[in-house]
């Protein structure tokens, strides 16, 4: 039987490991800090999905609704793979022990959010991935051949032959972090399943484990990189100038609440108030939306648009957040929402009342590691894959996403990837390597004295991230933002040759390098699609409307 390490335990280590050790294979997954940690763990709005094969109708508006939202640059064939197989991914998820939510008559309660044209998301209330992250990691603790290592953070991949590729990979270097030791792994295959890399900005709703590690070793070792560009800002991040953002899901937008700013608030509070004098009906706040101005869809069009409409509005008024209105709504907010309304009740806000302040946050890599249609990760300007690495999961590039991911496509993709790659490994067990693991160079390295210097130098790549490669770029920025970035990688790259590891400069070494991929990926980019937006690119077709005089 294969041992496979699995970097990673979200939704997509987690459920690899989980089907790899039902087939008798021995499975280590190694995880930065617990278990639960990960992005998986914070899902709220839910996972995409037609239950049933024969409902060939809501397969192709899924499939239809996912092509748009990716702005013309999805693999049609991924999509159409992926979506035909989530309903029985679906059950295997039930299976494993999540509980989705139900209608009283049994069938499964679905809901939409911006970008689906219709209810398809299964969910848990808005803490979906705490349920899935939940049964997972119960599932997996109890099983005879997975074995967990928490705390333990993996560096670097260990190749076959060193500086050679092509002859693929045999392990991984991990800092415990308990002990400070310098663990070596060996493998018969790795799964990269590490999530994304929403810590590069400052604004993210991603947790601080997304520090695009597995892209960087990926990369590091000679895997092909794709559309780095496409970074995802959610528009609904909670604006809490003390606090981390937290997400406001889109099913709130979902069952009708309406983004308006400062003076379409304005506007509609006289409205409501004009009506209470003449005894009407308060008016709804949709036709205020300066969403509406930017697309037909409103306030529950795809992110992209929606993220850049807030955005542009912003920086128009100099406002630091646009509202989302829900008063209007007769629901019973605390019960649907009940995470997301414990939250805005710390900061005095009524769900279902009060107009909630929200910002665009970093939410989702779209690009990764360019893997094939069984997670098999590619070796850079080749056709071929690096033998015995996989990626799944957000750190991974299928195709399915293009250049903006729909919404609750991730945890989809993420589950029908790792079946695909455990079946691959169940089918084809790879053959164990015989030669030496090199050990870890520890010669002649230096014990951090302090970590001042790490600390500035992540504050400063954040910040340049954050002010230079946004939602709305342009190319003095880019460059500017290239010049940076590349100083700061080599000071980090040189500190890091003769440094004791140490986790904090681990990721800064991955930030770093993941920095210089997103910024040269989108200096390169030639047009405007999905979430990459350059003024400097703009053509007449691809010039957001401008807001009326009004707005
Ligand atoms: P993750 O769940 O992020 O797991 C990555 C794992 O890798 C973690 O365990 C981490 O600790 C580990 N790791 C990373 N680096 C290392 C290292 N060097 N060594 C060891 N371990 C490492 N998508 C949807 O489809 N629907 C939703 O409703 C939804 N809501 C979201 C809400 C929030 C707030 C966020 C942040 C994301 C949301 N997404 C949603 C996106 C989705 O949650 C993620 O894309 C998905 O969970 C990624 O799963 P994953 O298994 O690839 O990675
Ligand atoms: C949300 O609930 O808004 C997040 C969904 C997603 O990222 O797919």
């Amino acid at each position: 039987m294969a041992h496979v390490v699995i970097i990673g335990s979200g939704i997509a280590g987690l459920f690899t490991a989980c089907k790899l050790a039902d087939a008798g294979h021995e499975v280590t997954v190694v995880t930065k800090q617990r278990p639960k940690d990960s992005s998986t763990n914070w899902a709220q709005g839910g996972i995409a999905a037609i239950l049933d094969k024969t409902n060939e109708d809501g397969m192709e508006s899924h499939v239809q609704d996912t092509l748009k939202s990716g702005d013309g640059a999805c693999d049609e064939d991924v999509v159409r793979s992926i979506i035909s197989e989530a309903g029985e991914r679906i059950v295997d998820l039930i299976n494993i022990g999540v509980e989705f939510e139900k209608h009283k008559d049994g069938t499964y309660a679905l809901i939409r959010e911006g970008g689906h044209s219709t209810e398809r998301i299964l969910h848990a209330k808005d803490a979906t991935g705490r349920e899935i992250e939940r049964a997972l990691t119960s599932y997996a603790d109890s099983h005879a051949n997975i074995a967990m290592k928490p705390n333990t953070l993996a560096i670097d991949l260990i190749q076959r032959r060193h500086g050679q590729p092509s002859q693929g990979v045999a392990g991984v270097w991990c800092l415990d972090q308990d002990t400070q030791e310098v663990l070596t792994l060996e493998a018969d295959a790795v799964i990269l399943a590490t999530g994304g890399v929403g810590q590069l900005w400052k604004e993210t709703t991603n947790p601080s484990v997304a520090t695009g590690d597995g892209l960087a070793m990926a990369y590091r070792t000679g895997a092909c990189i794709k559309n780095m560009a496409f970074i995802q800002f959610h528009p609904t991040a909670l604006f809490s100038p003390a606090e981390r953002p937290f997400l406001i899901s889109e099913a709130v937008r979902g069952v009708g609440a309406v983004l308006l700013d400062d003076l379409g608030l304005e506007a509609w509070k006289a409205a409501c108030e004009d009506a209470k004098s003449a005894d009407e009906e308060p008016p709804s706040p949709n036709p205020y939306s300066f969403t509406l101005r930017y697309t037909p869809d409103g306030s529950l069009a795809t992110r992209d648009i929606v993220a850049r409409a807030i955005d542009q509005q912003m920086k128009k008024h100099g406002t630091s957040c646009v509202y989302l209105i829900t008063s209007h709504l007769d629901l019973p907010f605390s019960k649907k929402f009940p995470n997301i309304s414990r939250r805005l009740e710390q900061e005095g806000l009524v769900l279902g009342k009060d107009p909630i302040p929200v910002v665009p946050a970093a939410h989702y890599m779209v690009g990764g590691v360019r893997v094939d249609n069984i997670g098999r990760a590619f070796l850079r300007d080749t056709e071929s894959p690096v033998p015995h690495l996989y990626a799944i999961g957000e750190v991974a590039c299928t195709g399915m996403h293009g250049a903006n991911r729909l919404a609750s496509n991730s945890l989809l993709e993420a589950v029908v990837f790792a079946e695909r790659v455990a079946q691959h490994l169940i089918l084809n067990p790879p053959n164990t390597y015989e030669g030496n693991h090199p050990a870890w160079r520890s010669e002649g390295l230096d014990a951090l004295r302090e970590h001042g210097p790490i600390i500035n130098d992540r504050t400063s790549l954040v910040r340049t991230m954050s002010e230079e490669v946004g939602i709305v770029r342009s190319n003095q920025r880019l460059k500017r933002a290239k010049r940076r970035v590349d100083l700061l990688q080599s000071d980090v790259e040189m500190m890091w040759k003769t440094s004791v590891p140490t986790r904090e400069i681990v990721e800064l070494r991955n930030l770093c390098l993941i920095g210089q991929l997103v910024v040269e990926n989108a200096l390169s980019q030639s047009e405007n699609r999905g979430l990459h937006y350059n003024v400097d690119l703009i053509t007449d077709d691809k010039r957001e409307p401008e807001p009326s005089a009004s707005g």
